[in-house]
């Protein structure tokens, strides 16, 4: 089973996390781990902190000799702007201090509606929303980017691929079909904003710079594709075996995604049965012999992998941390006031989709190692070699 935490907060020395049930003999490439962070970094939007930090893992353990032992992998991305903020995220006392935690000039007294802030010091009981927002921050992302980076790598060996692309911000859309993304996917790498049409991304800059200019925030929506997985990962058996259902929640957890359809998405609310689900036809050419006239489904169809690309779409909201700031209290007194401000992104789309695909990645590792299993990235392989992926002919000695 593969299990994942991590840990840091956005201004201390380090965030670290540790990825648990990693088959054996899996060869950890440390620069396309490094490439995927620093994807995570890029994107038309993005404000000033994503300039200072150059994120590069540095794995202490788990590894030998760039090969999976089998042992927990644990990875560390220092923060750079931790010199800036050393005495405020100081994890020991302050030298010149009695009390028990100082003011350090850097309190958020007036909490930023759509952060975790106001809810989350109240929760704890925090006398600020320091400590909230340092660890709700985004800025966690980048540990499981890393992570879903070890992942995708795990996949590879299987012959999985992740992709994805941002299908809309602020209201500016496209809609390419998974197969031209993945045939242009060069293209959507070398667009500021990940979105393959050039014309769109040009208006979707643009809509940028008007936010920014008002001191404003937009959101939009990214696509997740998944090329590979073979039929019958995850389960309809149980509810918390769907494939489905987890990767969802892997995606929800991403901070400011709203919401996550599959394949033809809410859309299949609007239409006829005839018109949503997927018909099937004998092939010859396929292996499966069988194939699928389309892929409204999105590769899922009662919570296991039907074979077809897993396309996934999740909705971010627009940025809550606005330079032109809304309404909120200052908790010291209850007055009202303008929420804090704090160098803030304007739009991470593009960003949350590399994130996305870190979560799908995760939850189809998880899958498949759950389903094949293997003490080693070998013995994973041969599993997935000699399972069921073609159609079972019935016989009357089977015990099944
Ligand atoms: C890659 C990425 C970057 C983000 N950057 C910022 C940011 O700079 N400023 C900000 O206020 N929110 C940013 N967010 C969104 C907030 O973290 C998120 O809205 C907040 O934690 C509240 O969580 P919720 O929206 O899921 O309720 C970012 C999210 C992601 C995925």
């Amino acid at each position: 089973m593969i299990r994942i935490l991590t840990s840091g907060e956005s201004h201390g020395p380090s965030l670290a996390f540790i990825l648990e049930g990693l088959p054996a003999g899996l060869y950890v490439d440390t620069e396309f781990v490094n490439s995927d962070l620093s994807r995570r970094q890029r994107g038309h939007g993005r404000g000033q902190r994503m300039r200072i930090e150059s994120d590069r893992v540095e794995f202490v353990a788990g590894l030998r000799h760039g090969y999976t032992i089998g042992s927990p992998l644990c990875g560390l991305i220092r923060n750079r702007d931790h010199k800036s903020w050393s005495d405020v995220m100081s994890a020991d006392p302050l030298p010149s201090c009695s009390d028990a935690r100082p003011w350090t000039g850097r309190e958020v007294f007036a909490p930023r509606p759509g952060h975790a802030d106001l809810a989350g010091l109240v929760k704890y009981g925090f006398p600020d929303a320091r400590n909230v927002l340092e660890r709700a921050s985004a800025r966690e992302t980048a540990t499981r980017v890393a992570a879903g980076a070890v992942c995708k790598l795990l996949l590879a060996e299987l012959n999985v691929r992740v992709y994805s692309h941002v299908i809309s911000i602020g209201g500016i859309s496209t809609d390419p079909t998974p197969e031209k993304v993945i045939a242009h996917y060069d293209q959507v790498e070398a667009s500021p904003v990940r979105c393959l049409d050039s014309d769109v991304a040009e208006r979707m800059i643009e809509e940028i710079e008007s936010a920014l200019s008002e001191g404003d925030s937009i959101g939009g929506v990214f696509e997740v594709i998944a090329v590979g997985i073979p039929v019958g990962v995850g389960s309809y058996v149980h509810f918390d075996r769907r494939l489905d259902a987890a990767i969802s929640g892997a995606l929800m957890s991403i901070p400011g995604v709203k919401g996550v359809e599959f394949g033809a998405g809410f859309r299949v609310a609007e239409l006829r049965g005839s018109k949503v689900h997927d018909e099937v036809e004998p092939s010859d050419l396929d292996p499966r012999g069988y194939r699928r006239l389309s892929n409204n489904a999105g590769g899922i169809e009662g919570g296991v992998s039907n074979g077809e690309p897993i396309v996934v779409r999740a909705a971010m909201k627009p940025i809550p941390t606005l330079r032109k700031p809304l309404r909120t209290l200052d908790i010291r007194d209850g007055s009202a006031v303008t929420a804090s401000y704090e160098r803030s992104d304007v739009c991470a789309v593009p960003a949350a989709g590399i994130v996305g695909e870190a979560m799908v990645a995760l939850e189809l590792a998880k899958a498949v190692v759950e389903k094949y299993g293997g003490d080693s990235i070998d013995e994973l392989k041969a599993h997935l070699q000699s399972s069921q992926t073609s159609l079972p002919r019935p016989n009357e000695g089977s015990k099944l």
